[in-house]
């Protein structure tokens, strides 16, 4: 499955994408920014899985941001979607077999952080896997990784002194901290924030973590942003709604793409 999916990607291009990006919900700007673009709907690519949500982007963009091959997705997929863990990764595998040795994640996320704002990024350091699951469970796939993963480092610190340096340079306020992932989709509540922020989490959302334990059993670099599109449940008197989380990706997209492009400029 995963085989065929890469032998029909690598068939409509003559580079090899060493970097990989997962665009989070409201992100997919980058995307645009991608030079010489070849792209592929999801739906064309055999065993791929393909989103039936309306209005949901579904394409592989592969070509050169900032001088570097990149492979783009725009469109991820969510547990809370109905996938399976199994379809959640497989893209990340397809990205191994195609060459990408680093992976760069965003996600929109509630702030936890008493400290953070809305709007703010922050650089994801580690994280906190709270979804129940964890995608490497089954018979352990030796082609791309060994059984038991280790997760000391899993978000390179090289990486995120390199993107912490780039935003200082571009005068952008950056965060650092913890991301913990859940499955969604109810949003969480203010009991479970304030439990989350004394087990050590800086922001909190539905996606990422799978992607990342998937991009660590198969040794990629790994690189990772939080956009606070809202403060989580119970931090302020009010009702958290998706097109807030939206609104923000919107406003505040601009500069996380900046951060990202300006990064794999230097790796
Ligand atoms: N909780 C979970 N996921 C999210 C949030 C949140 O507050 N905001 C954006 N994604």
């Amino acid at each position: 499955m995963v085989f065929k999916a890469a032998e029909y990607i690598k068939s409509k291009i003559d580079f090899t994408p060493e970097i990989g990006i997962i665009l989070g919900s409201g992100l997919n700007g980058l995307g645009e920014k991608i030079e010489n673009p070849i792209i592929i709907d999801y739906k064309d690519i055999p065993s791929f899985p393909v989103s039936t949500a309306p209005g949901h982007k579904g394409r592989l963009i592969l070509g050169s941001l900032s001088g570097k091959r990149v492979v783009c997705m725009q469109g991820r997929f969510h547990y809370y979607e109905g996938w399976s863990t199994d379809e959640i990764i497989m893209p990340i595998r397809v990205m191994k077999l195609l060459g990408v040795k680093t992976l760069i994640l965003t996600n929109a996320a509630g702030g936890i952080n008493l400290d953070f704002n809305v709007g703010d990024i922050m650089i994801i350091t580690d994280h906190i896997n709270l979804t129940g699951t964890n995608p490497l469970i089954g018979k352990n796939d030796e082609r791309f990784g060994e059984r038991f993963t280790d997760m000391s480092y899993t978000y390179t610190p090289s990486l995120v002194s390199l993107a912490e340096k780039t935003a200082n340079e571009l005068g952008v306020d950056i965060k650092k901290g913890v991301y913990l992932g859940l499955t969604g989709p109810s949003y969480e509540t203010p009991a479970e924030i304030r439990a989350f922020r004394t087990l050590g989490a800086d922001t909190v959302g539905m996606s990422t973590v799978f992607e990342v334990i998937a991009a660590a059993h198969c040794k990629m670099n790994i690189l990772a942003f939080s956009l606070v599109t809202n403060m989580a449940a119970g931090v302020l008197d009010k009702k958290l709604t998706e097109e807030e989380v939206l609104e923000i990706g919107a406003l505040k997209g601009e500069q996380m793409q900046k951060i990202i492009a300006k990064t794999v400029e230097r790796l």
